[in-house]
């Protein structure tokens, strides 16, 4: 066990032994508990630790309440629906514990839109995760930790000082459950509708004591704080926070390949490709979290020596579920989206966006109450069969493909790309969320090629 792993542990021991004494509230019990003043803005920080600043305004996490797509499902979806329907009362103010903990805590809820411009803009702010002290109960989920705000600040290391606050080394911090907290979620039915940190539990990375933070903040020797008389370390744990709005991020999180069965066919023949598909890179499932609105595929396309091309539908494998994952440009779904905004002959919208007929999607369908896919994770009921790629697995599909008869004799090429998309964009285009939310993104792609020959 390296030095990092035994304090962690001895600390830990200390946290479990010490939390009874000064419970704060945890939960849905802390709203209201701490009025906005309680917490510094990111920009008082950013005086003396400007380049943690300058690389956290960057990420998704300064964003969570002012990011465009989550205005939109907050205020068209998610406030309305929890008017009208009892069950899911509780999101009006639920959604804020992660997403603006600082309105969440003020009880300033519903908080006003982003261009109201009021501190719930904050998101989750460098004051907030660093008054994190532990989390209530057994596991970690929908915002249970327990927040102390003042004059100290949580820390990782013992022996650094600064002049504007006290550091609390708190091991707490360089754990998987911190980040369970909020990325852990359990909807109004019971359901794990974001399941992050579980997923990573059951992973290998995770048994080999790899945790978030070690490929979410990696480390780079410098000084956290070089103006304020900070020192240098090795390992400054850098505030990146990349995930899936990271292109280079997504980039070679899954690999491909693709391979023949012969490599000489005849014009009007047939024969068989394999696709390997596995999850390299990720600690948890690929997709993971929003896992309700984000599309990944696998595409196999032909190309004969002319330069025709031909989209190759996958095999099936016949287990339940299965034509949930299989694109089909006449699926409809999202049926919900026209019940909360009360839209009168609301048909819904196709299930997989522009995703090609026949491809293969890694998907865990959300289903609301009526059995139909959602992307609004907090009206699921019940899940559909998970297809996701779990961490280092790999997933074969075939591809049976009889040539036409009149298919150009020389070499074929076959290319099988793995896409990415945040958000489905039938649901993207319906709701008028910006582009980028659903242009696809390349994560991986291989090519083979084999023979056409004359009859
Ligand atoms: C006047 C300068 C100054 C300001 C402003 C400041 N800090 Fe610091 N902070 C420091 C110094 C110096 C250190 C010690 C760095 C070192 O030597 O590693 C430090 C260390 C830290 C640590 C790491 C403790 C550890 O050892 O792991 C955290 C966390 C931290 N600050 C958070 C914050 C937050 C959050 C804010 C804004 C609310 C903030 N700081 C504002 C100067 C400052
Ligand atoms: C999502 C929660 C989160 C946010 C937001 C966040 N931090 Fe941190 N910070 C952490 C965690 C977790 C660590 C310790 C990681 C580890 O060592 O394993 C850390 C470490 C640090 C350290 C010590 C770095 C080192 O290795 O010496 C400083 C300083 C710091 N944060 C300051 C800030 C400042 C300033 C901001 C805002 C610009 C900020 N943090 C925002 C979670 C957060
Ligand atoms: C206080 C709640 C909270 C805590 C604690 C927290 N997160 Fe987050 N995180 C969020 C929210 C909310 C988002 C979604 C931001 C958005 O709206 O796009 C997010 C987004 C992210 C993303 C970006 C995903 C993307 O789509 O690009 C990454 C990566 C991430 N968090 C990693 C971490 C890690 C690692 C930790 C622990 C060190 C952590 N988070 C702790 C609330 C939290
Ligand atoms: C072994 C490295 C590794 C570990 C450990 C790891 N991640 Fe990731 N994470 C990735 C990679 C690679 C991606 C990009 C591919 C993807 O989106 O899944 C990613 C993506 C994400 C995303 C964006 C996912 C999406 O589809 O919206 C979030 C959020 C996230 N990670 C949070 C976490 C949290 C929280 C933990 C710990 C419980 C964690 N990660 C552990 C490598 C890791
Ligand atoms: C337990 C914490 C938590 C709660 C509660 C929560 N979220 Fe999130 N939300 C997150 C995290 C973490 C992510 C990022 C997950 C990822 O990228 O994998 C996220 C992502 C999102 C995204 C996608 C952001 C993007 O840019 O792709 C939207 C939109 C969103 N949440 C809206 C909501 C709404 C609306 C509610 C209330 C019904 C809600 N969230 C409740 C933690 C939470």
């Amino acid at each position: 066990m390296s030095t990092r792993n035994l304090v962690l542990v001895a600390a830990l021991i200390l946290t479990i032994a010490t939390s009874g004494l000064c419970a704060a509230a945890a939960g849905d019990a802390a709203l209201g508990t701490h009025p906005y003043s309680s917490f510094d803005k990111d920009e008082d920080c950013a005086e003396c630790h400007n380049d943690l600043y300058q690389q956290h305004k960057q990420g998704m996490m300064s964003q969570s309440y002012t990011h465009a797509w989550d205005e939109i499902e907050y205020f068209e979806l998610a406030l309305p629906h929890s008017l009208i329907e009892e069950k899911v009362a509780g999101i009006k103010a639920g959604c804020n514990g992660c997403h603006a903990p600082l309105a969440f805590l003020a009880g300033d809820i519903p908080p006003k839109p982003p261009a109201e411009n009021t501190r719930a803009n904050e998101g989750v702010s460098c004051d907030l995760c660093h008054s994190i002290v532990g989390f209530e109960g057994e596991v970690p989920f929908n915002f249970n930790f327990r927040v102390e705000p003042g004059d100290v600040q949580q820390g990782v290391r013992s022996g650094t000082e600064s002049m504007y606050h006290e550091i609390q080394p708190n091991p707490f911090l360089m754990s998987a459950e911190f980040c369970g907290t909020c990325h852990n979620e359990k909807d109004p039915w019971g359901l794990w509708v974001k399941a992050t940190h579980l997923e990573w539990k059951e992973s290998p990375q995770a048994k080999g004591g790899i945790v978030c933070q070690d490929c979410h903040m990696p480390p780079a020797a410098g000084n956290s704080a070089p103006d304020g008389g900070g020192l240098e370390h090795p390992d400054v744990r850098q505030h990146l926070f990349h995930g899936a709005h990271d292109d280079g991020k997504l980039a070679g999180s899954v690999e491909v390949r693709i391979h023949p069965s012969a490599r000489e066919v005849q014009a009007g023949g047939s024969i068989t490709l394999q696709a390997t598909v596995v999850n390299a890179k990720a600690g948890h499932m690929i997709p993971t979290g929003s896992a309700e609105e984000r599309v990944v595929w696998l595409h196999v396309e032909a190309e004969d020596a002319k330069g025709n091309r031909y989209s190759l539908p996958v095999d099936r494998k016949g287990f339940e579920g299965e034509e949930m994952t299989i694109a089909s440009s006449e699926a409809m779904a999202y049926q919900d989206i026209g019940d909360i905004q009360g839209t009168e002959g609301f048909e819904g919208l196709r299930r997989d966006g522009d995703v090609p007929d026949g491809a293969r999607i890694y998907r865990l369908p959300y289903l609301d109450p009526q059995g139909r896919m959602t992307v609004a994770q907090w009206n699921t009921a019940a899940f559909g069969t998970d297809y996701r790629l779990a961490p280092l697995q790999a997933r074969n599909e075939t591809y049976s493909w009889t040539l036409p008869e009149q298919l150009e004799a020389g070499p074929v090429t076959v290319i099988a790309t793995v896409w990415y998309s945040r958000l489905v964009s039938s649901v993207a285009s319906y709701l008028g969320v910006p582009e980028e939310e659903t242009t696809p993104i390349k994560m991986a792609q291989h090519q083979t090629t084999f023979m056409v020959v004359g009859p």
